[in-house]
């Protein structure tokens, strides 16, 4: 549940983290763009504003900015660690899809959240983004329902099944 949403982050960071070293290597003999690179590689906690505390682990980070949004409900906030993503990252008509577990999780209406696996039951890729509350299938390009989970356009023959999912202070989570 939480560890793909660290797992997400993980390797957002690393991304930047691998961007940085590109720049470092690319540096060549000018001493301005070394200190550009290095000064942009080494504090990646200034990528995440929220995650304000220096040394903090990416875990830490996260509780530290889940809790920013709920207060100072412990009970809430240990939800939110527990949940597979904030209601504030899921757009309406828009979704979010977490590969572990594979759930793609969407709002249709606001304040209406809902869960489907994100396994195209027509070969089993990864759904991978909805849209207009369209869920993509892009190796097929199967198109699902985010109300229902059912088949707009196929090739996939059937839709998506429902994963029970409710909303516990600010997160969504497993019903
Ligand atoms: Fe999803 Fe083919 S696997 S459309």
């Amino acid at each position: 549940m939480a560890p793909a949403l660290r797992r997400r982050d993980v390797i957002a960071g690393g991304g930047l983290v691998a961007v940085g070293g590109i720049l470092v290597a690319c540096g060549g003999g000018d001493s301005a763009s070394e200190d550009t690179a290095s000064a942009e590689a080494a504090p990646s906690p200034s990528q995440t504003p929220d995650a304000s505390t220096p040394e903090a682990a990416p875990s830490s980070a996260e509780e530290t900015k889940v809790d920013d949004g709920e207060g100072a409900e412990e009970a809430a906030s240990q939800e939110a660690v527990d949940g597979l993503a904030s209601v504030d990252e899921i757009p309406v008509e828009g979704g979010v899809v977490i590969s572990d577990p594979p759930v793609v999780l969407v709002q249709p209406t606001s304040g209406d959240f809902q869960g489907f696996s994100a396994v195209c039951p027509h070969q089993g890729c990864l759904v991978s983004s909805v849209e207009s509350n369209e869920i993509l299938c892009p190796c097929h390009g199967s198109l699902f329902s985010a109300t229902d989970g059912s088949v707009i356009t196929g090739p996939a023959s059937e839709g998506l099944p429902a994963v029970p999912v409710e909303v516990q202070g600010n997160s969504v989570v497993l019903a």
